[in-house]
């Protein structure tokens, strides 16, 4: 298991998860498997910034061996308590029992309350410097970027930021810079990565990245602790994280559907010609035969979206919960929608539909259209002008 120079005397000791498809239980699907990055600074003190999720422990502690003794560490850098990134930190302490574990006051509490160790802290905040030597870790916090205890560590001799979470991707590759890597399948998984896990976050985000800004700091390496790490023109990514946030989106609609005997079916399919004819690009997505992870990333950079659902008990199908339930967690923002749905007898489901659209924060552009059991020629034409009525307001919206 061999190491990685990341810049002199740095190198990045994590492990590779080529086989995870799911993370955060089963609410986001990596497709491409992830990495656990952690990164090992020498000098006349030796600091671990952040470690591995537990089951990959030995393969982070056989890269450090490649370097140095692990038992010579001295400080092991806990930039976020969440176990993707701390799981590993009793292993190393077994073999480093002197070693100072730094974090956060918050990260103190969370490491406290996950492992149940009485371990030498040290809390640092926003300013706080560590010297090791020819060079200093400095802190920043980040709390909620995306858990309240998470922090960034810059190293200014190596204009070497590392974030942590901010900037990752899930994307396993025996290959770990930027530069390497296909860049289409770099930005899609860096989209997806931010779209699940940060978007909610969004106006947090800008402020962090205007802060950095401010402070002046020359950054030519950033390193995450998930996926690749970007030294190629890393500005790119923090601009579009600023793009993200800022809800920046394309002339594009998504049409997100279930339908119970295909009515629903019918009119969403509709509703895609009808924004088609438009000349606005269009996906349509079926719940649950289309990963939720997989249409939340589109969703980013989509302007709009249409979502129907036959209804069922007066609400929607129970495939169309989760996808109505995360858009409320992660509230998009600067998005236009407008609900459908066939029904037999109650049209609850567009209703629901709308309910939640706006607990999310998303604009209702357009009443809900409806059918009674299935669309005739005619509904289907009503069909086809919502969509391309839908496709003309995103239009004007620009
Ligand atoms: Fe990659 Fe928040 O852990």
């Amino acid at each position: 298991m061999l190491p990685t120079k990341v810049s002199e005397d740095i190198f990045w000791v994590g492990a590779v998860d080529w086989n995870i498809r799911h993370f955060h239980g089963f609410s986001y699907s990596t497709h491409h498997g992830t990495t656990y990055n952690a990164y090992l600074v020498v000098d006349k003190k030796t600091a671990l910034i952040d470690s591995v999720h537990r089951p990959f422990a030995e393969e982070m502690i056989e890269r450090i061996r490649e370097i140095v003794d692990p038992s010579i560490i001295d400080y092991i850098v806990a930039n976020h308590v969440e176990t993707d990134h701390s799981g590993a930190i009793l292993e190393i302490l077994k073999l480093a029992p002197n070693a100072k574990v730094v974090g956060t006051a918050r990260c103190k509490d969370g490491l406290q309350k996950h492992y149940f160790g009485n371990w030498d802290f040290q809390a640092v905040k926003t300013g706080d410097e560590l010297s090791l030597g020819k060079r200093s870790l400095r802190f920043i916090e980040a709390p909620m970027l995306h858990w309240p205890d998470s922090m960034f560590t810059y190293i200014e001799k190596d204009s070497l930021l590392l974030p942590n979470d901010a900037f990752g991707q899930h994307l396993a590759t025996s290959k770990r810079f930027d530069d390497e890597v296909d860049e289409k399948t770099l930005m899609e998984e860096a989209a997806k990565y931010y779209a699940n896990i940060l978007w909610a976050f969004s106006r947090l985000v800008t402020k962090k990245i205007l802060e950095i800004q401010k402070l002046g700091w020359n950054i030519s390496i950033i390193a995450p602790s998930h996926g690749i790490i970007w030294r190629n023109n890393p500005t790119r990514i923090v601009e579009a994280y600023l793009r993200w946030a800022k809800g920046e989106a394309k002339r594009k609609i998504l049409v997100v559907y279930d339908t119970m005997w295909g009515s629903t079916e019918k009119m969403a399919k509709a509703m895609v010609e009808g924004v088609s004819s438009m000349g606005i690009e269009t996906m349509l997505f079926r719940l649950p035969f289309s990963d939720r992870g997989d249409i939340i990333k589109e969703l980013l950079e989509a302007k709009g979206i249409l979502v129907g659902s036959s209804t069922i008990n007066n609400g929607v199908l129970p495939t169309m919960a989760p996808f109505l339930e995360e858009l409320q967690g992660l509230r998009p923002i600067n998005k236009m929608a407008a609900a459908f749905g066939s029904y037999g007898w109650g049209g609850g489901a567009v209703k629901a539909i709308e309910e939640s659209l706006e607990k999310a924060g998303i604009e209702i552009s357009a009443p809900a259209l409806t059918t009674k059991w299935v669309p005739d020629k005619n509904e289907i034409q009503k069909c086809f002008d919502f969509g391309k009525e839908f496709a003309e307001k995103i239009a004007k919206a620009e």
